[in-house]
């Protein structure tokens, strides 16, 4: 019998060995996992499932547009690793034009640092002593990494820690422009800034405005507009700080919903989107600027791949993948990569019911790749991604970052 195994000893063509039957044990196939020993070995009709995937084509494809459209219009780029929580994936930002990555939490930060992600921005404040030690460690091996800051309290905190350790430490002024955290625009955080300015062991760096109520307003025009109200006072406040002769070389803000709005802004110098390098229904729903229903700037790369696992009736038929692979905090299940048969409900922690109608049957075995209502929660319910060519499994990545949220 020709199997992978005979087709990879007599080298033949990577299309030859994958139109081959596969004969790996499971136990074999776990190892070459384990090890990530998977490029040429392993496609997909090997993975156990639900497993998350990354389509490499679309993923690349997403990366270099951004990238290429941020710096066209001569700003930076540091895509937030909140979405991907994979040191893999910021390190190959990082290859492709990025300045670095950001980093929700402490603990964020310190998984992609000791990955070899440089150039790291913690976008939330690192409130309290444990946590306030633990950015002073990281800072000594990490040198350039930005925290934010909005309140003088805190600010004094991080001076006299940095103080203790003998060093200085890049911080950002978290503004508040319309949502979650940060300092008022305005005086209170010019008065910060002058706060901080006075602090011998702070760099004040900037600004973060970070305006997530912009990011997934329905139609470009709206979303245009809420987004400049938002980021206007920013860049006033950026101004007024340099008015009073304390340097602010720096704006960061923005997202996969308003980067082709926040990068006509000026003033605003970098940019810090996430969920483009995958996409899921939640931002399939936005619309683009030329009008489309679908906001298709980018395109979905993210899915789990899942196997039919029953077929209790005519019309229904049950996948392997439930609560416990898909994000649940969006009012719409996961949909199914091959259009709009197949509608998917949540049916319980580990399955999801399909309703199948005459013309479209699947059977007991199919597998079948589900887009994510929402990718970054999606993605921390998951220990790896694969990353796929094609039916051909490249790289298994470890979400090193994957539950934590400290
Ligand atoms: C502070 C901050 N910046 C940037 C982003 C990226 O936004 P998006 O994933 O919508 O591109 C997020 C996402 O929640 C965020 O919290």
């Amino acid at each position: 019998m020709v199997t992978r195994r005979t087709l990879l000893a007599s080298g033949l063509s990577a299309a030859a060995l994958y139109a081959a039957k596969p004969d790996y044990t499971f136990a074999e196939i776990d190892r070459l996992i384990a090890r990530g020993d998977v490029k040429g070995k392993l496609s997909k009709e090997d993975l156990p499932t639900p497993a998350l995937i990354v389509d490499l084509d679309a993923f690349e494809s997403n990366v270099k547009r951004m990238v290429a459209y941020v710096k066209g219009k001569g700003r930076a780029i540091r895509p937030h690793g909140k979405t991907h929580k994979c040191p893999e994936i910021a390190r190959y930002l990082i290859s492709q034009g990025a300045v670095g990555a950001c980093a929700a939490k402490l603990s964020e930060a310190e998984a992609f640092a000791a990955n070899g992600v440089k150039g790291l921005l913690v976008t939330t404040a690192v409130i309290g002593r444990h946590k306030i030690a633990r950015a002073v460690a990281i800072a000594k091996r990490h040198s350039g990494i930005i925290y934010c800051v909005d309140n003088t309290q805190n600010a004094q905190d991080l001076n006299d820690a940095a103080g203790a350790a003998k060093l200085s430490l890049n911080v950002a002024i978290d503004l508040w422009v319309g949502r979650r955290t940060g300092i008022l625009p305005g005086d209170p955080a010019v008065a910060l800034g002058e706060a901080i300015a006075k602090l011998p062991n702070l760099k004040l760096h900037g600004i973060q405005a970070y305006a997530g109520h912009a990011a997934h307003v329905n139609g470009f025009a709206n979303r245009k507009k809420v987004s400049i109200e938002a980021m206007s006072p920013a860049v006033e406040t950026r101004r007024a700080l340099e008015k009073k002769g304390i340097a602010c070389p720096w704006l960061s803000g923005g997202s996969t919903g308003t980067y082709n709005i926040d990068t006509g802004i000026d003033g605003v110098t970098e940019l810090q989107p996430g969920s483009f390098v995958f996409m899921d229904i939640d931002y399939n729903r936005i619309g683009g600027a030329s009008g489309s229903e679908v906001y298709n700037d980018f395109q979905n790369s993210l899915f789990v791949l899942t196997t039919v696992v029953s077929k209790p009736k005519d019309d229904t038929a049950i996948v392997d993948g439930g609560l416990k692979a898909f994000s649940t905090d969006k009012p719409f299940p996961p949909q199914w990569r091959g259009g709009s048969e197949l509608p998917y409900a949540f049916a319980g922690d580990e399955h999801g019911r399909l309703t199948m109608t005459a013309g479209k049957q699947v059977n007991v075995g199919d597998r079948l790749e589900f887009i994510v209502p929402h990718c970054d929660p999606s993605v921390n319910l998951h220990d790896r991604i694969f990353a796929v060519r094609g039916e051909q499994v490249e790289a298994v990545w470890p979400i090193a970052a994957r539950g934590l949220g400290q």
